[in-house]
């Protein structure tokens, strides 16, 4: 169980996720990820905003882009904007190399897309995402239609596929792009490159969470600071 304080508020999560914000320069045009870490680089972005800051940003999901309208950040395209200066994005495990596990909201398949199309790539996290080795379950989104085919095949790469559910009675997570998500378990992930590779071979896989192109990680502690590691 993850330690809250009673506002709901995750410190470690706010503290990496404000650090983060100093890495947004006048002029940018920024990749803005999903989730509740994200959430605070983007309120913060806001308010610097609101104090002159000029930017302009592109983001990942539905959400970023509720929050980011919400925070009165000026929303741009890859259509319009395909190479960005820094996407910030959330993750769900870190390892010692700087790969990540993301998706635990569904939005890594355009969280991928954004973070390829920027210069530099900044992972906000809590400590608690920290792990020596890559051993969380995998986002695996895939096309509906392929949902059994890929199973088969996360089967056959000795996983066990878990089609993510809404609830019981609302059916499976359905991703901003149509799709459903597997989550694959695969236990202890020996060579993360090499699973990324073999996963975004598999015959119906829109896009899988194993991101190897991080370049620097912001880990927010209990105590309020935060670690900076760059790769
Ligand atoms: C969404 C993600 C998130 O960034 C990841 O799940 C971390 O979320 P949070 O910051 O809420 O812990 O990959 O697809």
């Amino acid at each position: 169980m993850k330690e809250r304080n009673p506002s709901g508020e995750s410190p470690e999560k706010k503290a990496a996720g404000i650090a983060a914000a100093d890495l947004v320069k006048d002029g940018m045009v920024v990749g803005l990820g999903t989730g509740s870490t994200t959430a605070y680089t983007i309120a913060e972005l806001g308010r610097r905003v609101a104090d002159g800051l000029n930017i302009i940003a592109v983001v990942t999901s539905y959400q970023s882009e509720m929050l980011a309208i919400e925070a009165g950040i000026t929303l741009t395209s890859l259509a319009e904007h395909p190479e960005l200066d820094l996407a910030i994005d959330g993750a769900d495990q870190v390892d010692a190399a700087l790969n990540v596990i993301k998706g635990g909201g569904a939005a890594h398949t355009r969280e991928k897309v954004v973070s390829r199309s920027a210069k530099r790539f900044v992972i906000v996290a809590d400590e608690g995402k920290v792990s020596e080795g890559m051993d969380h379950f995998v986002p695996i989104e895939v096309l509906p239609y392929a949902k059994e085919l890929v199973s088969k095949q996360i089967r056959e790469l000795g996983g066990e596929p878990v089609l993510r559910l809404a609830s019981k009675k609302d059916g499976p997570v359905i991703s901003d792009n149509g799709n459903f998500i597997i989550d694959g378990k695969f236990g202890f992930i020996e060579d993360p490159a090499e699973m990324s590779f073999i996963l975004s071979q598999l015959t119906g896989v829109v896009e899988h969470g194993i991101f190897t192109n991080v370049d620097e990680v912001y880990i927010g502690k209990k105590d309020g600071s935060v670690e900076i590691t760059k790769k």
